[in-house]
């Protein structure tokens, strides 16, 4: 594995983990306010960005490559409503991850090592459902704006996601 590859899959794996340490963040925020459904949902979240920083460790390790793992930076902690803590988390999988996938997909390319964009497909597909995933529940919650019913019928409704892990091909990661 290229060092250059090696260098932009660990900054990925700190990412990785950055996301599920920004989303348990969001979680605490949503139990202060007491609403756990949607806590429940980011604890899920949570669970998933941890499967995808281990499927990136698994493909480094296989391909050779050394994983170091580094500071993970403080996230957010406060915000002032379930609607701005949505909005962020669609905010980052956009503009954050999707981009940053893309830059790993464009490094592929340019060093021509197709095994590495190959198995960075799976994320690129997994990009789209996480952007819709976020970006369904930022617009609900803005429609609910402050209608209390409204906000306690989606709280019921997100209590109800279980984690399952990702299969993400050539890992171990869900694979049964
Ligand atoms: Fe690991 Fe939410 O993307």
């Amino acid at each position: 594995m290229k060092t250059s590859i090696e260098k932009a899959l660990n900054n990925q794996i700190n990412a990785e983990i950055y996301s599920a340490y920004l989303y348990k963040s969001m979680e605490m925020y949503l139990q202060s306010i007491d609403l756990p459904g949607m806590a429940n949902w980011m604890n899920v979240q949570t669970q998933e960005e941890l499967a995808h920083a281990e499927g990136l460790i698994q493909f480094v390790n296989t391909r050779g490559g050394r994983v170091v793992l580094t500071t993970i930076d403080a996230p957010k902690k406060e915000w002032a409503s379930a609607a701005e803590v949505f909005a962020d988390a669609y905010e980052h999988e956009a503009n954050v991850v999707t981009v940053k996938i893309n830059k790993l997909v464009d490094l592929a390319i340019k060093e021509k090592d197709h095994a590495f964009n190959q198995f960075l497909q799976w994320y690129v597909a997994e990009q789209v459902e996480e952007e819709d995933n976020t970006s369904t529940l930022m617009k609900k919650l803005n429609r609910i704006g402050d209608h209390t019913p409204g906000l306690m019928q989606l709280d019921g409704q997100l209590a109800a996601r279980v984690y399952k892990p990702p299969v993400i091909p050539g890992t171990s990661v869900g694979a049964p």
